[in-house]
């Protein structure tokens, strides 16, 4: 029997491109209101056109009748402050890879947010347990009712970059299509059935995770992109021999340089710090090459320079 997950109402921290993308699924898929925030205002702006034009493409390719196409655009509504999300059922967070950031983010949803709604991180390889231990109330312990009726609501929803993709031309699978579903150790098995049901009425599969670092997803890709940003860096290959090996030998849609870049070298080499960090295993150190490239902020497709040059930013 599948289970409800009661979300009448949802709110997402971040209009970024996962932010904007998590919106956009579950105002159209799911089909329920969704409040976004953000500080900037030119993110804001960006998702909302991002959502728009999505929609008018599966208009105009006949998949979706224009009257479906506004009501999903008129679910999403974006709010000034955190606080103008109180009612939402459920909120994502799809802020920058930093821990301080989330915790303290979470530690106001704790206090703003209605005491059943669920609190989700769309964090790539944070510790969800930390995360959610920031929502314990000043002055309770972590054994109280009080730190157990918050912590218990934290839980990892991860979404696959572009989000809104569904399927393939060709027919096979969409690595888009997945939500990766991390316990805390604290999450319940509730929240855990609740969220799973929201991910899968938003037209996802679902895998779980255990909460180590990178879950299984990121603990697997992330070596694999640093060893190809290695071999760049030593000459073994030119850059697109590298990526034509995957793309060609492999089936890939996209070799990992041109993938980095598309996931932004600043969110691999953060996810990388916190793999290497979080293990201590020398596996997981990041290139040189790799880091040099942030310093320089040639961040991929967003900042128009990453292996490859863009041009549509
Ligand atoms: N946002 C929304 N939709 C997009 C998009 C974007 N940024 N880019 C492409 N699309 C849509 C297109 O509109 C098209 O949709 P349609 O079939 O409904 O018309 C569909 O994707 C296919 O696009 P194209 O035909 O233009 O191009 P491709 O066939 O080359 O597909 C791609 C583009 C979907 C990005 C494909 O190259 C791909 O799947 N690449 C791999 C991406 C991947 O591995 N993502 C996971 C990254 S890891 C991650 O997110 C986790 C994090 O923690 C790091």
């Amino acid at each position: 029997m599948s289970i409800a997950h009661g979300i009448k109402q949802l709110g997402v921290l971040g209009a970024g491109q996962m932010g904007a993308g998590i919106a956009f699924v579950s105002a159209l898929r799911a089909k329920v209101p969704v409040l976004v925030h953000d500080k900037s205002q030119e993110q804001l702006s960006k998702g909302l056109a991002l959502m728009d034009k999505l929609l008018a493409k599966d208009v105009q390719k006949g998949r979706l009748q224009q009257a479906d196409a506004d009501e999903a655009r008129a679910r999403v509504r974006v709010v000034g402050s955190l606080e103008e999300m109180r009612d939402v059922d459920m909120v994502v967070e799809a802020v920058s890879e930093n821990l301080d950031l989330k915790r303290t983010i979470f530690k106001t949803f704790a206090q703003t947010l209605k005491p059943e709604a669920i609190l989700a991180t769309n964090t790539s390889s944070i510790s969800i347990t930390k995360i959610a231990a920031a929502t314990i109330p000043e002055g309770k312990g972590a054994a109280s009712e009080e730190a157990k009726a918050t912590t218990s609501r934290v839980v990892g929803l991860h979404f696959f970059n572009p989000v809104p993709v569904m399927r393939s031309s060709n027919g096979w699978p969409v690595p888009q299509k997945l939500v990766e579903l991390i316990s805390a150790i604290q999450t319940s098995k509730d929240t855990l059935d609740r969220a799973r049901a929201f991910a899968e009425a938003c037209g996802k599969e679902v895998t779980t995770s255990q909460d180590v670092p990178g879950f299984v997803s990121n603990a697997l890709l992330m070596p694999f992109l640093n060893e190809a940003i290695m071999c760049l860096e030593k000459g073994v290959a030119t850059r697109d021999d590298i990526d034509k090996t995957f793309k060609l030998g492999m089936a890939h849609p996209m070799g990992p340089l041109q993938l980095a870049d598309f996931i932004g070298l600043d969110t691999c080499l953060s996810i990388q710090q916190t793999l290497y960090h979080g293990t201590g295993d020398s596996k997981y150190r990041p290139s040189v090459l790799l880091e040099r490239m942030v310093d320089a902020q040639w961040l991929g497709k967003k900042s128009g320079r990453g292996f490859y040059e863009y041009n549509d930013n």
